[in-house]
């Protein structure tokens, strides 16, 4: 007799704007990884979310094909997961429709990313990026997860999207699943190298401040040397030891060793001998995936053909959960 369980199912997504960084891997990617196997899990490259910043099409266009082929590399498979591109399933921009209906501006003003977005970029204020986590809400629910792995920076959007569907399942009857952040206990939110006051973005102009996903591993050794610490020498957690913490929290997250481990490791050891560690820690946790995306990102035609079938099989579930809300919501289908 075969015995039938239901997996609990995981939804998270990743915006192609640029190189990947050890942020998105400790914080997200790692975890997608690591759930593969216990969940049901649907992962997808969120590119209309990118273009609530300016981007050049040349470039946008490579970068998804290049944030696909990462995923593929880290180890996410096709024949257990969904992996697919945000917009080949029109269903995300349909749903955010009816969500930004049942949404209040005054949620939407006080999301702290849109007010340091529209900080950054103030000469491009649009109204997307204003409603970028109702698209959000709308890519998490017409899945239906229990869970969605994410760094601490997306826990506000996350409960957001929690209050929307609350509201509308509400308002309408039951359609959406309540989703939980599943937030990782150490690598939440890697901090930039050169100023450790801030979170590790690929944004950030010094490239010294971030390390790429497929950086080599001469430039992130060279990256680790240079990041900022203090004058103080003890590789100790602390509050007043913003740019060790940081370090410690890095190899921490690598290694699967904790911080009084690690702390006891390096006792009586200078900054040169633990920044070089944590590098070559790093260099080569990722050397494989680095390995990995070179075979994939040259098979284009392999990685259309894998992206055109995850698209199908997430329409699929998509469309059903998005008919169900329109029929809720009193369309005529
Ligand atoms: P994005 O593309 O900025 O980042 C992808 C994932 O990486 C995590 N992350 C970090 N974690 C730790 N430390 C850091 N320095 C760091 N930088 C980034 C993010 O928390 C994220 O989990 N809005 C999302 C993309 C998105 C999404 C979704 C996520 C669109 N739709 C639906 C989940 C579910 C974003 O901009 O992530």
């Amino acid at each position: 007799m075969s015995e039938i369980t239901e997996k609990k199912k995981v939804l998270s997504c990743i915006q192609p704007s640029g190189m990947l960084t050890l942020g998105n891997y400790l914080g997200a990617l790692k975890n997608w990884v690591n759930m593969q196997e216990e969940f049901d899990c649907t992962f997808a490259v969120a590119d209309l979310h990118a273009i609530t910043v300016r981007q050049e099409p040349a470039k946008l266009r490579s970068q998804i094909y290049s944030t696909y082929a990462i995923m593929l590399a880290l180890g996410l498979d096709p024949e257990k997961s969904t992996l697919f591109i945000q917009s080949q399933v029109p269903e995300h921009t349909a749903l955010s429709w009816l969500l930004s209906c049942n949404t209040q501006f005054g949620e939407m003003s006080r999301m702290t990313q849109f007010k340091d977005k529209s900080a950054k970029h103030a000469d491009n204020v649009n109204v997307g990026l204003f409603s970028y986590p109702v698209l959000m809400a709308a890519d998490i629910l017409l899945y239906k997860p229990d869970f969605v792995p994410v760094g601490a920076d997306q826990k506000q959007h996350l409960e957001i999207a929690r209050d929307i569907a609350e509201r509308f399942n509400r308002i309408y009857g039951d359609v959406f699943t309540i989703p939980e952040a599943y937030i990782p206990k150490t690598g939440a939110r890697v901090m930039s190298l050169q100023d450790p006051e801030k979170k590790m973005s690929k944004s950030d102009e010094n490239a010294n401040a971030w390390v790429a996903i497929l950086d080599d591993k001469d430039t992130i050794i060279r990256k680790f040397k240079r990041a900022v610490t203090d004058s103080d020498n003890r590789i100790i957690v602390s509050e007043d030891k913003k740019g060790v913490s940081n370090l410690i929290t890095i190899y921490s997250a690598v290694t699967g060793k904790t911080s009084s481990e690690i702390e006891k490791e390096f006792e009586g050891k200078g900054y040169g001998d633990f920044k070089l560690a944590v590098g070559e820690a790093v260099a080569d946790e990722l050397a494989p995936i680095k390995a990995n995306y070179e075979r994939f990102i040259s098979d284009k035609a392999e990685l259309e053909r894998l992206f055109k079938e995850g698209a199908q099989s997430a329409e699929r579930v998509a469309r059903k959960t998005y008919f169900k809300a329109m029929k809720k919501v009193g369309f005529v289908l």
